[in-house]
């Protein structure tokens, strides 16, 4: 059997393509297009291209979008001075600050300093908060492309056994809290979890947001499961190139699972879609509520 591929690409120029149309009927409404204001702090070389990208995305879709480049040396009290400013500026609707931040800034007293209504990386305590409770504000944007993917692909999820591999605040737990919102009975498992491939090998939905290359095998996977790879990571290849693997060994994943989203092109480019999704949704929120 060979797994059908989520074409996170595609999906994601649909998304673009309702955002876009929402942001032309909200810049006629309010004179003015939504706002995205992202802070990036230090020089990390990812980070620099993440929040380029979100950047780009977002004038794509017709947003004001703005990147604050900060000094690694920035300090606690300058950067929160930026984010009152930008919480209160009316015409900034989105604001995201880039992680990780150096290690002399407190990340947890940053992320609170970003108002709820404006959080669109939904990173802020309420928006944690609202979610666990099955109040959605603003979601997390990787979890909430995953959900798109799972909602386009098809796959049932009411009664669906669900396992999130990882348990971080951007991914795995959020990613958990929509599952359990459709039904599904979620296990999060991570690095202490005893026998995780025998605990995969029950999933229908098996979600791998690890950090490590090719870590998921096929004899993991339960015949037909549809797989999530959230997984980025590079890796030298045995020629001594440079390339990119998600946390599914592909080619022995791909034997199994019935439905599959490829690293690059699956999950990936979700994120960003969602960001623009999460900052017209914050816009209008904030406008016409
Ligand atoms: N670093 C890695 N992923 C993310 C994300 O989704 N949002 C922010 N702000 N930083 C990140």
């Amino acid at each position: 059997m060979t797994a059908t591929l989520l074409d996170g690409k595609a999906l994601a120029e649909t998304v673009r393509a309702e955002v876009r149309t929402g942001v032309e009927a909200f810049t006629q409404t309010h004179k003015r297009p939504p706002g995205l204001d992202v802070v990036l702090v230090g020089d990390n070389a990812a980070s620099r291209i993440y929040t380029r990208n979100k950047e780009k995305a977002s004038k794509e879709v017709g947003m004001r979008g703005r990147l604050h480049t900060l000094a690694e040396t920035t300090s606690q009290d300058e950067l929160l001075a930026l984010l009152a400013l930008l919480a209160n500026d009316p015409e900034v609707d989105g604001i995201l600050v880039q992680l990780p931040l150096p290690p002399h800034l407190a990340a947890d007293r940053v992320l609170d300093a970003v108002p709820p209504e404006k959080d669109v990386d939904g990173f802020h305590p309420v928006n944690v908060g609202l979610l666990a409770l099955g109040r959605p504000a603003l979601v997390p944007c990787t979890p909430l492309g995953c959900m798109r993917l799972l909602a386009q692909s098809g796959t049932r999820l009411r009664g669906a056994r669900a396992v999130v591999i990882g348990r971080s605040t951007i991914v795995g737990k959020p990613m958990a809290q929509l599952l359990l919102a459709e039904h599904a009975t979620v296990t999060i498992a991570h690095s202490r979890t005893q026998d995780l491939p025998a605990l995969c090998r029950e999933a229908d939905v098996l979600v791998a947001a690890i950090g490590k290359a090719e870590m998921v095998r096929g004899d993991w996977i339960k015949p037909g499961a549809t797989v999530l790879d959230v997984g980025i990571n590079r890796v030298t290849t045995s020629e001594g190139k440079s390339k990119l693997v998600g946390d599914v060994c592909f080619d022995e994943v791909k034997e199994r699972a019935g439905l599959l989203s490829p690293v690059p092109g699956g999950v990936g480019p979700m994120t960003i879609a969602c960001l623009l999704q999460n900052t017209l949704t914050a816009a209008r929120r904030r406008l016409e509520r």
